[in-house]
C-alpha cells in the first residue's frame, strides 16, 4: 500500500534501528523516496533498500555495540533525525515470567532507546534542531495479555518519550512517538495465523483491518516533517480506531 504524503526531507541524514524489516523497513524507504539520506541498523539481514542508503551492523540488545554504532555512525555523518523502531516482544504468562526474557526487552525496548536518545539527541542540541520518533506501542495506554515486559517497556517509551520532549523542545528538537495499533509484520505473525485471535482483533479495529507497515510510516514521516513543527512530546495512536472503542 502505497503512502499519499510526502515531505521534503532533501539534505537530511535519518538514522532508523531495526530497519530490515516490518515498520522500520517501510520508514526507511518513505524517508529515502522523501529524499533522506538513511542509515539504518541491523542486528543480522540486509535491508532491500536502494538509493542513499547506509547499513550499519550492530545488535542493539547490546549497549557496548549500540553506543559504539552510534558513535561510528555520529563520526561520518550530522545526524537530523532518528527513529527508535527496533523492539522485542516475548511473551509469558507473569507467574512464569522469565527474569533474563523481562531483561532483554527492557534493554532493547529502553535502554537502548535511551543510551541512543542521548548520543544522537546531544548533536542535534548544539545544532539547536532535530527530530526524534519513538516506537510506541497500544500496550503503551494498555496492559495486554502475557505482555507483561512489552507493556511495562512501551509504558515506559511513552513517559520518556514526554519527558525528554518537555526539556528539549525550547531547545529545538522535537521528540515524539508513534503508537502503532495491530500491524501485520513478523512481530504478529503469530496472531494472524490464529483463527481465533486473529477475529476477535479485528472486531475490535473500528476500521475493520490490520494496520500495514506503511500506515505507520506516513505517520512517522509527518512527525518529522515541517507539518508537525509545533508536535512535542505526542504518543500519536495510529490505530484504526482501537482506542477510540
Ligand atoms: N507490529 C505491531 O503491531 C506493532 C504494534 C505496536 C508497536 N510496534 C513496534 O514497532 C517496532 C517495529 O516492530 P515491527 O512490527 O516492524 O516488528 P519486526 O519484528 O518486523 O521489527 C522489529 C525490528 O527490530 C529489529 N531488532 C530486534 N532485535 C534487535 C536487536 N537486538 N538489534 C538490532 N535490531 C533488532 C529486528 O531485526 C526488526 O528489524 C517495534 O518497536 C514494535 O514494538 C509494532
Amino acid at each position: 500500500m502505497d503512502v499519499p504524503f510526502t515531505a521534503d526531507l532533501t539534505g537530511k541524514t535519518a538514522v532508523v534501528t531495526g530497519a530490515s524489516t516490518g515498520i522500520g523497513h517501510a520508514v526507511a524507504d518513505l524517508y529515502l523516496r522523501n529524499g533522506a539520506t538513511v542509515i539504518g541498523i541491523h542486528r543480522r539481514e540486509k535491508a532491500a533498500l536502494t538509493g542513499a542508503y547506509v547499513p550499519v551492523s550492530a545488535d542493539l540488545g547490546d549497549p557496548e555495540q549500540a553506543r559504539e554504532a552510534a558513535t561510528r555512525i555520529l563520526a561520518e555523518h550530522r545526524v537530523d533525525i532518528l527513529v527508535n523502531n527496533a523492539g522485542l516482544n516475548l511473551r509469558h504468562p507473569f507467574e512464569e515470567f522469565p527474569v533474563a526474557d523481562w531483561d532483554r526487552v527492557q534493554q532493547l525496548n529502553v535502554r537502548t532507546v535511551v543510551e541512543l536518545t542521548q548520543l544522537f539527541g546531544r548533536p542535534m542540541l548544539e545544532r539547536g534542531s532535530g527530530a526524534i520518533v519513538n516506537l510506541a506501542s497500544m500496550l503503551s495506554f494498555t496492559g495486554g495479555f502475557t505482555a507483561s515486559a512489552y507493556a511495562a517497556s512501551k509504558g515506559a517509551v511513552g513517559q520518556f518519550t514526554k519527558s525528554v520532549a518537555n526539556e528539549w523542545a525550547p531547545r529545538g528538537v522535537r521528540v515524539n512517538a508513534v503508537a502503532p495499533g495491530f500491524v501485520d509484520t513478523e512481530m504478529n505473525e503469530a496472531l494472524v495465523a490464529d483463527e481465533t485471535r486473529n477475529r476477535q482483533i479485528l472486531e475490535r479495529i473500528p476500521a475493520g483491518r490490520w494496520g500495514t507497515a506503511q500506515d505507520i510510516a506516513g505517520a512517522a514521516l509527518f512527525l518529522v516533517s515541517d507539518a508537525a513543527r509545533f508536535m512535542h512530546g505526542t504518543v500519536l495512536p495510529v490505530d484504526g480506531g482501537y482506542l477510540a472503542r
